[in-house]
């Protein structure tokens, strides 16, 4: 025990020294010519061959919980992605690029940094893929948390939207994404159902303006020819999408109560 102490506080001493900012961002990572998407190298190489273990995971989650929540449901708002249900090496990629600089993400960089090594990333990753994926999540015809308006009304072209995103997201995005947007998890191919919607549409157009700087470069070259309009389509398409899996069960309270 005295040995694992002071393990852990050798190493957040090295990850303060190391890791006290987020680091500066590193070349453009799309166009960059030394840049390769996804090189199987570093910390990611060897998290995604260890095994992970749930049960330390979920203490490793503790910190992640303030802003993914404990469910892994994120935020309707799209400001906290739904991590819940995502493919462990989606996860570990993700992850891995942003404690190396090469996803920016400001917020999240001081809590992704307090993961001590390669097994702490497996181990975590796999307590968040074995998690329930939550029945409820933003959609594009979903009323803002922060919205009081009463006579507030669902946007009046929602069917015209999840139209031209189906027809869009099955013509280009189906091949990687899956029919029912599960991802491909060899590929490193991430889950998009059930995500939420905001969130969904920051990315793209985050990808799609060399924003997002870890991207798939087949995907980047697809999505650049798309206007804003069309990015909305998509991501009110994509966050309709239902993947089959492991769901939550829904709320007891939401059950009518039983007279006796
Ligand atoms: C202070 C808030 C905060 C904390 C704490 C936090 N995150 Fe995040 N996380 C974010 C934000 C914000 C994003 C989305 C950034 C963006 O829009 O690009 C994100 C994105 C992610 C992603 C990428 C998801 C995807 O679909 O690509 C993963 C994986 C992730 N977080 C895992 C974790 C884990 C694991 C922890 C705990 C070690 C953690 N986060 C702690 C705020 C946080
Ligand atoms: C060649 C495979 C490929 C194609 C085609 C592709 N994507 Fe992606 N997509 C990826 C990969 C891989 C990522 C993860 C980003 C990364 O780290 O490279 C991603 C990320 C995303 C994300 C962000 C997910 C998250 O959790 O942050 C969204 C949204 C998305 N893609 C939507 C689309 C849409 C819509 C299309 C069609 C217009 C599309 N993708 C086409 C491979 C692809």
């Amino acid at each position: 025990m005295k040995k694992l102490i002071l393990a852990v506080s050798l190493a957040m001493i090295a990850i303060g020294a190391a890791h006290a900012a987020p680091p500066a961002p590193k070349q453009q990572g799309i166009e960059g010519k030394d840049y390769k998407w996804n090189a199987q190298e570093g910390e990611k190489i060897e998290a995604l061959t260890k095994k992970g273990d749930k049960k330390r995971g979920e203490e490793g989650y503790e910190t992640c919980a303030a802003c993914h929540l404990p469910s892994g449901a994120g935020r309707t708002d799209g400001t906290f992605p739904q991590l819940a249900g995502q493919h462990t090496t989606v996860l570990i990629k993700q992850m891995a690029d942003i404690r190396a600089g090469l996803r920016d993400n400001p917020t999240m960089y001081p809590f992704a940094a307090t993961l001590t090594d390669a097994q702490e990333l497996a181990d975590v990753s796999a307590y968040i893929e074995g998690l329930c994926i939550p029945v409820e999540h933003g959609t594009y015809d979903m009323k803002p948390l922060d919205n009081k308006d009463k006579n507030w009304k669902a946007p009046a072209d929602t069917a015209q939207r999840l139209a031209e995103g189906k027809a869009l997201y099955e013509k280009e995005c189906k091949e990687c994404h899956g029919a029912n947007g599960e991802g491909v998890k060899d590929k490193f191919y991430p889950v998009i159902a059930g995500q939420h919607y905001k969130y969904l549409l920051r990315q793209m157009t985050e990808i799609r303006d060399g924003h997002r700087r870890n991207a798939n470069p087949d995907m980047v070259k697809i999505i650049k020819k798309y206007n804003d309009s069309q990015l909305i389509s998509i991501s009110a398409y994509q966050s309709s999408l239902v993947m089959p899996g492991n769901m939550c069960k829904p709320k007891a309270a939401a059950a009518p109560a039983k007279k006796k």
